[in-house]
């Protein structure tokens, strides 16, 4: 048994929304300490601005200062006319600063599908390594949900799953009109068995699993709330929607230092007496506290957020 480092994957604690058709946002988003950005094009951008947005977005990520931060670009959904230009003019003209595409309103695997030949294409035409750039599949209706697993293993593109709460609520018709509160005279979590679907669809395909956006900007005790529930879970980021819910994101979806330090700890204990042992064993004690080979598989996943975090 050999403690291997924890997987790293690129960290998407909080995904920032930017307006594609805002170049005041665009600039402004450059400077934030967000871990992804996604320029949007899709309900952020009035339909007249559409189109003005996408060369927008292309001079934004073509010229601007994104750091090492995840690049995205969400287009508009397979229902509307526009989709297949924005991933024609956005990859055509930006392709290599890209990291991916966010695909609202994903209903059926045919739909992550039909975005991945495209890329290929463009990715061929344009001379951009074929594969290299991602698919992000939100989840924001009813239909999208109950294929979700079959969306999941779609792609080898795929990254995340992401939840749509506002999309979600009016597709079901949940009687609340507060995006990411609980609906008022449900006296449970309304939205536990939507985030656990999306979680286990995106853990047994390797993906990341993302919750949407929290739309009351100035109520930090309602994001913290709404956030510190996916997260305990098991999301590893959400939506934000103005530079005051960067760092709460930031913070609610790293581990804490104790909880940081206690996993590196354990993972120190468990290698240490599997070496004095000379292999494989099975539960050792740490202090008062019995840990196996569960416990080290537990202990990786949140040493691995924490180096992730830089903890
Ligand atoms: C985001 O797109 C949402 O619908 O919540
Ligand atoms: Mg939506």
């Amino acid at each position: 048994m050999t403690d291997a480092a924890p997987p790293v994957v690129r960290p998407r604690r909080s995904c920032l929304a930017v307006p594609g058709s805002n170049p005041r946002f665009l600039e402004k988003a450059q400077g934030l300490p967000a871990d992804m950005v996604f320029l949007d094009l899709e309900d952020a951008c009035a339909p007249a601005a559409k189109e003005g947005a996408r060369a927008l977005v292309v001079k934004a990520l073509n010229e601007g200062d994104w750091g090492d931060r995840v690049r995205a670009v969400r287009v508009n959904d397979w229902t509307t006319h526009w989709t297949y230009r924005d991933v024609i003019t956005v990859v055509e003209g930006a392709g290599d600063r890209l990291d991916c595409l966010l695909l609202p309103k994903t209903q059926d695997a045919q739909q992550v599908v039909a975005l991945d030949l495209l890329l290929t294409q463009i990715e061929r035409t344009m001379g951009l390594p074929v594969g290299r750039i991602g698919i992000e599949a939100q989840l924001e209706n009813a239909r999208g949900l109950l294929n979700v697993e079959e969306i999941a293993a779609a792609s080898p593109r795929l990254q995340t799953l992401v939840f749509g709460p506002a999309d979600f609520m009016a597709s079901i018709r949940m009687r609340t009109l507060v995006v990411g509160e609980q609906p008022p005279g449900y006296p449970a979590d309304a939205y536990h068995h939507i985030l656990m679907r999306i979680l286990l669809a995106a853990r047994a395909h390797d993906l990341q699993a993302i919750d949407g956006p929290y739309l009351q900007i100035r109520d930090a005790d309602g994001f913290r709330a709404a956030a510190g529930r996916s997260a305990a879970l098991g999301f590893d980021g959400k939506w934000v929607l103005h530079p005051d819910q960067i760092e709460l994101a930031n913070e609610i979806y790293a581990p804490s230092q104790e909880d940081y330090d206690h996993a590196e700890l354990i993972l120190d204990a468990y290698a240490h007496a599997t070496s004095v042992a000379g292999g494989a064993r099975g539960a050792v004690m740490l202090g008062e506290e019995m840990i196996d080979e569960a416990s080290r598989k537990m202990a990786l996943v949140v040493a691995g957020q924490g180096r992730a975090a830089g903890l």
